[in-house]
This record gives C-alpha cells, structure tokens and sequence, in this order.
C-alpha cells in the first residue's frame, strides 16, 4: 500500500478531506511547521502520528529544510502532501521529492499564485475562480497542474464567501488526484509534463456571470 506524508501550518481542512476520503493508502504521519495548528488535533485523535518541525527553531531556510527532509524520509512515503503548508521550500528540498511533492493552490493556476489569491480575484474582476492541484516545482505556485476547480464569483461576494466556495472545490480534488497519483494514472514525466491514463476529460462548460433561465 502506497503511503503520503501531509505537511500543514493550520486549519487543516484539506488533510481532514483527504483523511475522511477513506483512500486505499497509509497516512505516516501528519507534519507542521506551527506547534499551534489545529490541525495537529484532528490528526492526533485519529490515531495519526504527529510531529511539530518548527521553522522558528532555525536560523535559515535551509536548516530547516534539512531537518524537514530527515522527518519525512523516516516515514519513507511515497507522496509528500502540502495541505495549507505555508513555508516557501527551497530548491534542493523540492528537487530531491520530484514528481512526490504535491500542492493545492486556492486559485485557477497560473493566476493569483502567491498569497491572497481570493483578494486579488475580486479585485482583478474574474467571474471565474477556482483551486489546483499540482507538482510542486522550485518556482512557487508554478507546477505542472493535475487537476482544476472552477467556480463562479458571484456579485455580493468578498474574500471569505469566495474561500468559501473555493474550499469546497479543494476538499473534492484533492482527494481525487491522490487517488489518480496513488493508482499510477498521474505522473510526472522527464520533461516535467504530467502523463494521464485511464482519466476522462469533462466537456462542461462554466459560464459567469449568465442570462437569467
Ligand atoms: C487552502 O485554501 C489551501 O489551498 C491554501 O491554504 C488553505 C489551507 O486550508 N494553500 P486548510 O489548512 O487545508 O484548511
């Protein structure tokens, strides 16, 4: 059975989603850069095992890449999930998990990568947001993508209605490239590409705002 190692800083809403999907692999262990997560709680009452690696302990980023690095490979996983992990990984550190180390951004990649990507849509005036799931690359926010979400922005919304909204989107997909990656339909190719088998594309079409029905 194939196992993955979820990083988080906090909440930790996408980990209990990929938790609850019930998927056929084995949850090593739950990490954090933050002693404070909640998230760290949900995980520890499911009987998850829990580590804390606290970025304020090291004086550089790659200290503590280094010593992030040496907790995950004791757990020896074969994905490495970042859930709401909010530390920029250096070079090196992403270079040695390539095509493991996966992320989800709260935006239609490659718009509003970066922090604040809610703010920036409503401000930039999309009718038209969403969330991906990518390969994590050493540019930020910026890895061949696995798999969108789009959702409508609608005209009374603000940051957090159109989180809202969002983070729906992030608990389905998730869970679903996982499945993909853990089953060999999704990797990541030596030119970077991500190669799909057995994977169907929808012909949906999402418009906003519409004519009244
Ligand atoms: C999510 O919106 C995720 O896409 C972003 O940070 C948020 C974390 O939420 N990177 P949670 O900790 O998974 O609840």
């Amino acid at each position: 059975m194939k196992s993955i190692v979820i990083l988080i800083s906090g909440r930790g809403s996408n980990m209990q989603a990929i938790v609850e999907a019930n998927l056929p692999l084995r949850i090593a262990a739950v990490i954090s850069n933050r002693p404070s997560a909640a998230g760290l709680d949900y995980a520890a009452q499911r009987g998850i095992p829990t580590t804390v690696v606290d970025h304020k302990a090291y004086t550089t980023r790659e200290a503590f890449d280094t010593s992030l690095a040496r907790t995950i490979d004791e757990h020896r996983p074969d994905f490495i999930i970042l859930a709401g992990f909010m530390r920029v990984l250096t070079a090196p550190f992403v270079e040695q998990y390539c095509g493991r180390l996966i992320n989800i951004h709260p935006s239609l990649l490659p718009a509003f990568s970066g922090l604040h990507s809610h703010e920036r849509a409503l401000e930039n005036g999309v009718k038209i947001h969403g969330c991906s799931v990518h390969f994590v690359t050493a540019e930020v926010d910026h890895g061949p993508i696995i798999i969108q979400a789009a959702v409508p922005v609608l005209p009374d919304d603000d940051a957090e209605s159109l989180a809202a909204r969002v983070l729906r989107q992030e608990h389905a997909i998730y869970p679903q490239a996982l499945r993909w990656l853990i089953d060999g339909q999704v990797s990541l190719d030596d030119q970077q590409r991500v190669k799909f088998s057995g994977i169907v594309n929808g012909d949906g079409q999402l418009i906003s705002p519409k004519e009244r029905e």
